[in-house]
């Protein structure tokens, strides 16, 4: 079964993805980079070049084809994926869902330190607020919810370990 991380940007989907991947000895796929790899350009460069919606699509296309494969994966999306019916249903039926829930000001104050996301460059903090109050309800929609509040990278893996083995899920699967 594969492993979704969920969760508002700069909730640590890539970096607690990859200590996940280790202790379960699970590849890790990080969309955004596959996105990257793909177009031969950065994120911000297809926001500016093409646009959300052609990012959008291209996103879904790589999410939904990912969760196609039988081999389990960890796999990372970006922020607004979850956002999307049509990725969530199939993120919801073909893997184990992990919301990673930070509070908004950590993630405001992790934001200002990378300036690689085009969706909020050139957003007022109250803006950021109001992005993560509406995607609320769709990170809701995750199968597990870890606050990730107060906790290392390490502490919230194996607290997503410990919850995937109490659902009942072979964590080797
Ligand atoms: C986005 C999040 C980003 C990236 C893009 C859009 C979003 O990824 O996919 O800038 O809509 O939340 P991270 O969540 O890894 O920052």
């Amino acid at each position: 079964m594969h492993i979704v991380l969920v969760g508002m940007m700069a909730s640590g989907k890539s970096s607690i993805g990859k200590v996940l991947s280790k202790s379960m000895n699970i590849p890790f796929l990080d969309v955004d980079k596959e996105i990257e790899f793909h177009e031969k350009r950065s994120i911000k460069s297809i926001f500016e070049n093409s646009g959300e919606r052609y990012f959008r699509k291209l996103e879904s296309k790589i999410i939904i084809e990912s969760l196609e494969e039988r081999k389990s994966m960890i796999i990372a999306p970006g922020g607004g994926a979850f956002l999307n019916a049509v990725v969530r249903k199939n993120i919801n039926e073909e893997s184990i869902s992990v919301w990673l829930d930070v509070n908004i000001e950590t993630i405001i104050a992790r934001v200002k330190k990378n300036q690689n996301r085009p969706l909020i460059e050139k957003k007022s903090d109250q803006e950021i607020k109001k992005i993560y109050e509406k995607r609320l309800k769709y990170y809701e929609m995750s199968k597990i919810h870890i606050d990730c509040n107060k906790k290392t990278k390490t502490e919230c893996a194996e607290e997503i370990i410990f919850k995937i083995k109490n659902i009942g899920i072979n964590e080797n699967n």
